[in-house]
């Protein structure tokens, strides 16, 4: 696939009025509080999952840890500045539950709400609307060492954290997320142990994402009652298009079992009030532990789903049985069955993270969604890539690749829009180049540059990009 270089004066998306998005459509970028604020150890913050776990040797990339991060702590001004340079008229970012209550539960720490107090505001004063997510896994420890995501009193834990949120900031905040992807909070948390707390057992896995799941709809009536009547919530899941490789009846089977584990696993219990059937059998692990009324909980109405995309997955069924699998995130299917295994398509391009770049997956997954889901409203809270990048200490960087992704999947999601999915907004992974979890600094999805050593920011092409596209959509209506 080649990528232009003249992404910026290339005909935008629409601009031949194919598509239009709507004039509130919100134009964001997302963070979040790990992987972006620093400052661990100030204001009365307790230690969650991740600052534990990246300190554990081998468990990150040069063993490298969100302490400082970008410092966003202390940028607050200088980072929404930018976004109001870009013209962004939205912005992601997360809470950190170990600020709010550093023992998970009990004593408010009132500096922890003091913070997201000054971000709102701050947006608001410069016309940029907050949406707040309430869990992008950083667990307070405190939580974790009763048990973290497998003890189910953690989901009452959550709910009344997320009340105590949206106490403080519902007279401000209309745009608001329970979790960010419970299948890898779930899963590579628990399942895999590649993120934090480390836990390896897809026994464990199954507990965790059921109560994340419940602590989802624990929350959804606290923060109902907590914020305005115009406040919409919603989940961020991750959703991955399942292709088949080859058109073999086990690699079909394959690609069944794929698409339960990696997409319905989650959208299920949210929209339809039950797992997918054989699901927890095929993996080989039993159902979780469930009181009676829980999927009921799971499934309470949500006024939007987030959408993170990123890529598809093509999967076909190993060839012989103990052919280990080469999915590439790491995540080797375990116990489960059947067997699959991901291909790499010949002439496609990858980003750092080996992600294939492919934009149409974004419109079909919308698609299918609607199809299969109908959310009343979908807003693609993530969707971004990792390329390196190289600066030469000026002013400019040359992303053309990041800027191609973004346009191409904006495009894609155009298409979906004009076929009757409801969309309200689209956000960009990542406003900042920030610390990508296991990966620490290695992998950079900012459409701004930070230089880490002296922590300056540098609007890359891509966000001069995305900036010039938002502004030619604002003249448009
Ligand atoms: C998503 C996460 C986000 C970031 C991107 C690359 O799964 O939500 O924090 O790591 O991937």
């Amino acid at each position: 696939m080649s990528i232009t270089d003249d992404t910026r004066s290339k005909a935008m998306p629409g601009s031949n009025g194919a598509v239009a998005f709507p004039a509130n459509f919100l134009w964001g970028a997302a963070t979040s509080a790990y992987q972006i604020e620093g400052a661990v150890h100030e204001d009365g913050r307790g230690l969650s999952i991740w600052d534990t776990f990246a300190a554990t040797p081998g468990k990150t990339h040069q063993g490298e840890t969100g302490d400082i991060a970008a410092d966003h702590y202390h940028r607050v001004q200088e980072d929404v500045a930018l976004m109001a340079e870009l013209g962004l008229n939205a912005y992601r970012f997360s809470i950190s539950w170990p600020r709010i209550l550093p023992e998970g539960t009990g004593t408010v720490n009132a500096r922890g709400l003091d913070f997201y107090d000054y971000l709102v505001d701050t947006l608001l004063a410069r016309g940029i609307a907050p949406l707040a997510t309430l869990f992008h896994w950083d667990l307070p420890l405190a939580l974790h060492q009763q048990g973290g995501w497998v003890n189910r009193a953690t989901a009452n834990a959550f709910a009344d954290y997320a009340e105590v949120v949206a106490r403080r900031l519902g007279d401000r905040v209309d745009w608001w997320l329970t979790h960010n992807e419970p299948w890898c909070t779930g899963y590579l948390g628990y399942g895999i142990g590649i993120h934090a707390p480390g836990v390896r057992d897809m026994q464990a896995a199954v507990t965790a994402a059921h109560h994340v799941l419940l602590s989802h709809g624990l929350a959804m009536p606290r923060l109902r009652a907590n914020t305005r009547p115009a406040a919409q919530l919603g989940i961020a899941i991750d959703l991955y298009p399942v292709e088949a490789a080859d058109d073999r009846p086990e690699t079909l089977q394959a690609v069944a079992y794929a698409d339960a584990f990696r997409n319905r696993w989650m959208l299920d219990p949210i929209f339809r009030a039950r797992y997918p059937e054989g699901f927890f059998a095929a993996s080989k692990v039993s159902p979780p532990a469930m009181e009676d009324d829980d999927l009921a909980i799971i499934a309470t109405p949500i006024d939007f789903l987030g959408l993170n995309y990123y890529s598809r997955w093509v999967v076909r069924a190993t060839r012989s049985p103990g052919e280990t699998s080469t999915l590439e995130t790491g995540e080797a299917n375990g116990s489960a069955a059947p067997a699959y295994e991901q291909v790499v398509i010949p002439g496609a391009s990858y980003t750092e993270m080996g992600w294939e770049v492919y934009p149409q997956g974004l419109a079909d997954v919308l698609l299918w969604l609607h199809d299969n889901y109908a959310p009343r409203a979908v807003v693609i809270t993530e969707n971004g890539a990792a390329f390196t990048d190289h600066w030469d200490g000026g002013n400019t960087i040359n992303d053309s690749q990041r800027a191609y992704y973004l346009r191409e999947h904006i495009s894609a999601a155009g298409q979906a829009l004009a076929q009757g999915v409801p969309m309200l907004g689209y956000f960009a992974w990542s406003f900042l180049d920030n610390y990508e979890w296991a990966q620490g600094y290695s992998k950079r999805f900012g459409i701004v540059y930070v230089d880490f050593a002296t922590q300056r920011r540098i609007v890359k092409d891509s966000g001069r990009w995305y900036g010039d596209f938002i502004v030619e959509q604002r003249k448009r209506q």
